[in-house]
């Protein structure tokens, strides 16, 4: 039976509001639902489609099983073994040397981040609290039928991957905590407890335990935050602090990587299955790729996510033309619009995606408009002491 649900193609990085008919995708309480930033909810729109059908199948499952020697000759390759990896301790100032020479370089570092502004740690203090949700992220891969790791040491190709991805991604969130930590510019305990509420309140992308649509939703993912963190380290270098860039900028290398054994699976899965490939990405552009960290809160603010997105838009680190750059992207990459051999189901999504990024870029356009129309708007974080930002 076709029936019509409620799209959302607004800011990727605001949390979606709920319909009756995409109950599905609760993303966040109730209470939360009616406070979007004004901006950002004038890029929202409302497009119907036909309902998609369920996403769960034994096929699918099976089509990861059987790309086991894939994933072993493709994937695990793309993971750097331990030794050869970067540590959180090559960034920071050393607790072993001498006290004094401890202590300076604590001095310098605190000096370095002297000259960036409240409203760039604020966005920084998002990323790392989202990198920080890491054993929600594991948990959400371990989700998928055909890929989830079934015993927590499964040997196989795809369960290795996901250990050895969350080893590498759990130190992104250690080192910016480090780094913040150690500036002194946030306040720490407003910081760790927003890490606790997020990680109690876990996250549902929308994916359906289905592997096709995680492994689009992870590849738009890690790009999206390649983007962010490469801006974060951007702005760091601008605000004069060259190691705080550095370290943004090789958490951005590794997101890179990740990105690249992700879009891997995606172009595989395109080979193999044409249609199921094209029928999954646009089922989860359909849903949209929400940023995972959409629930958090710091037992204060219950617009925190939409502010911090909102200083991330206006910081120019991770915006609505981002959103539409990366679909782009994907599509230019996968060749989206020239896939062959679909059926009309499959027919009917390309379409759908392929007119996406068009229809999202007109979107932020009409955000601005409205904007230049309103007053600016301050929102206080607790991060940064209750200290006022622009939103
Ligand atoms: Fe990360
Ligand atoms: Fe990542």
């Amino acid at each position: 039976m076709a029936m019509q649900y409620k799209i959302l193609t607004h800011h990727p990085l605001v949390p979606s509001s709920s319909s009756p008919s995409s109950s599905h995708h609760h993303l966040l309480p109730l209470r939360r639902h009616n406070h979007r930033t004004p901006a950002i909810s004038a890029v929202e729109t409302t497009l119907t489609h036909r309902q998609p059908p369920p996403k769960t199948s034994p096929e699918k499952a099976e089509i990861f099983k059987s790309l086991q020697g894939w994933a072993k000759e493709q994937m695990l390759p793309l993971m750097k073994p331990v030794d050869e990896c970067w540590q959180p301790h090559d960034f920071l100032p050393d607790p072993t040397q001498p006290s004094d020479v401890f202590l300076e370089q604590v001095m310098e570092l605190r000096e370095r981040t002297v000259g960036l502004p409240d409203e760039y740690f604020v966005v920084l203090v998002g990323d790392m609290v989202t990198e920080d949700a890491i054993p929600t992220y594991q948990t959400m891969l371990n989700t998928l039928d055909g890929v989830r790791d079934e015993t927590g040491m499964d040997p196989g190709p795809w369960a290795t991957w996901i250990r050895a991805w969350t080893a590498e991604e759990n130190r992104h969130g250690d080192l910016l905590r480090s780094y913040m930590y150690l500036s002194g510019r946030v306040d720490m305990l407003m910081v760790e407890r927003t890490v606790q509420y997020l990680i109690r309140a876990g996250m549902d992308s929308g994916t359906d335990k289905n592997g096709y649509m995680g492994f689009v939703y992870t590849s738009f993912q890690e790009r999206a935050t390649t983007i962010s963190h490469g801006n974060t380290a951007r702005l760091a270098k601008l605000g004069g602090d060259p190691t705080l860039a550095r370290v943004c900028g090789t958490i951005a290398a590794d997101e890179k990587r990740h990105e690249a054994a992700y879009q891997r699976v995606v172009e595989m899965l395109l080979e193999v299955d044409p249609a199921g490939s094209v029928v999954a990405i646009a089922d989860m552009m359909r849903r949209r790729i929400t940023m995972p960290a959409g629930l958090m809160h710091d037992g204060r603010d219950n617009r925190l996510f939409a502010h911090y997105s909102a200083v991330a838009q206006r910081l120019g680190v991770y915006t609505a033309g981002d959103y539409a750059d990366i679909l782009e992207y994907l599509i230019r990459r996968r060749r989206l619009e020239k896939v062959e051999g679909l059926t009309a189901d499959a027919k009917e999504a390309q379409e759908f995606v392929c007119e996406l990024p068009h229809r999202i870029r007109k979107l932020p356009e009409r955000a601005e408009e409205q904007a230049k129309k309103k007053k600016p708007n301050m929102a206080q974080f607790s991060w940064i002491f209750n200290r006022g930002v622009l939103v």
